[in-house]
């Protein structure tokens, strides 16, 4: 880190300025590539500073069988830009009929790093999830068995549940009990965003982690629905109330092992998002590195931004941390990231904070 006493004129919030900061490449624990056009034209804003990726197997149709996920990821590293290294981390798409020696031998053959497990119906192309945790126990104790984990869209989809309570009952009504029915599964409960979902990894010893993605540290439900409402804020979960987000931003920037960054950077074309019925995705693949300075900064944290974005993910999942590094800088003039991503599928707007930022990844 390169640091000196010197009053930061362009924003009034560091005490120290500090400027420069190196850290191990970063890994992106939660993250929608699609596929085809799509997957091609945003697959660089990926692979520009993250060496790795646990990749959601919410296609259509799902990537539910190890055979799936082995044509997908031979569709991923295809599309990687000339020279790049990015690794995927494969995911399977846990359905009511998956078949746990699929799971096992996937695992086995290296292919696959964890199972996803979305509700059915709580978010974008989760039809076939889960419709009952008890239809999937085969499974989940296979994985408990083999240390294979299991990330988790925690969200409860009962209509007459107020959406912003959703990831509260989760905890209560499925995970909580999961976790007391099956202690050895390792779980990650994936983009949390309220205060329970911090309290509740905080409340446990082992097995249990979480993701938290850029945004939802950034912004807070004020940010989407107040003085208009802007589709581009829209992800699910949905954004919650400001002491929710300060929760969540305090778990991140804490330096504790047991939560690590997963963006969830959820690509859509622009008139899938500003539409009567938008789908639910932020796209922060482009500028998460530079955002997440700016808050580790602000909150005078940087000192934990390794750990947030590239320790605390792999010793969850038991990989080794990436071995080069990428170097932050902030500069005097605000950074400057492009508005949309132009793909052959369509144009993808990228996150803005709605503020300047003056962090920026140097080129290597
Ligand atoms: O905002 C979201 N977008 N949340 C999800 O859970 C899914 C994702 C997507 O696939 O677009
Ligand atoms: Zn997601």
């Amino acid at each position: 880190m390169h640091s000196t006493v010197e009053k930061d004129k362009k924003t009034s919030y560091p005490k120290t300025m500090i400027d420069k900061i190196t850290i191990t490449r970063p890994d992106d624990w939660h993250l929608h590539l699609r596929d085809g056009d799509m997957l091609k034209g945003i697959m660089p804003e990926t692979t520009r500073h993250f060496g790795r990726a646990i990749i959601m197997p919410n296609l259509i149709p799902p990537v539910i069988t190890s055979n799936e996920a082995r044509m997908y990821r031979d569709r991923i590293l295809a599309a990687r830009p000339v020279g790049s290294t990015f690794n995927p981390l494969m995911t399977l798409y846990l359905t009511d009929k998956t078949d746990p020696n699929d799971v096992s031998s996937a695992f086995a053959d290296g292919l696959i790093n964890a199972v996803k497990y979305y509700p059915a119906g709580a978010t974008t192309n989760s039809e076939s999830g889960v419709t009952n945790i008890n239809n999937v126990m085969p499974v989940l104790e296979k994985m408990a068995e083999i240390g294979l984990t299991l990330c988790i869209h925690g969200e409860v989809t009962d209509p007459e549940i107020d959406i912003f309570d959703r990831e509260a009952v989760f905890i209560d009504k499925v995970l909580n009990p999961l976790r007391l029915n099956l202690p050895e599964l390792k779980t990650t409960s994936e983009h949390i965003t309220t205060k329970d979902g911090v309290d509740y990894v905080k409340s446990q010893s082992k097995n249990h982690a979480a993701s938290i993605t850029t945004h939802h540290m950034m912004i807070n439900r004020n940010h989407l629905l107040v003085g208009g409402i802007k589709p581009h804020y829209y992800c699910l979960p949905v954004v919650k109330r400001e002491e929710h987000r300060l929760a969540i931003r305090d778990a991140a920037t804490s330096g504790d092992s047991r939560f690590f960054l997963g963006t969830d950077s959820a690509p859509h074309l622009d008139p899938n998002k500003e539409t009567g019925c938008g789908c639910a995705g932020c796209f922060t693949a482009t500028n998460t590195m530079p955002l997440l300075a700016h808050v580790f900064d602000e909150d005078n944290k940087l000192k934990n931004l390794e750990k947030f974005t590239s320790f605390n993910g792999p010793k969850h999942y038991d990989l080794e941390p990436n071995q080069d590094t990428i170097t932050l800088v902030k500069s005097d003039t605000a950074s400057s990231f492009p508005e949309k991503i132009q793909t052959n599928d369509g144009p993808v707007t990228v996150f803005d904070p709605g503020h300047k930022v003056y962090w920026k990844v140097r080129d290597s």
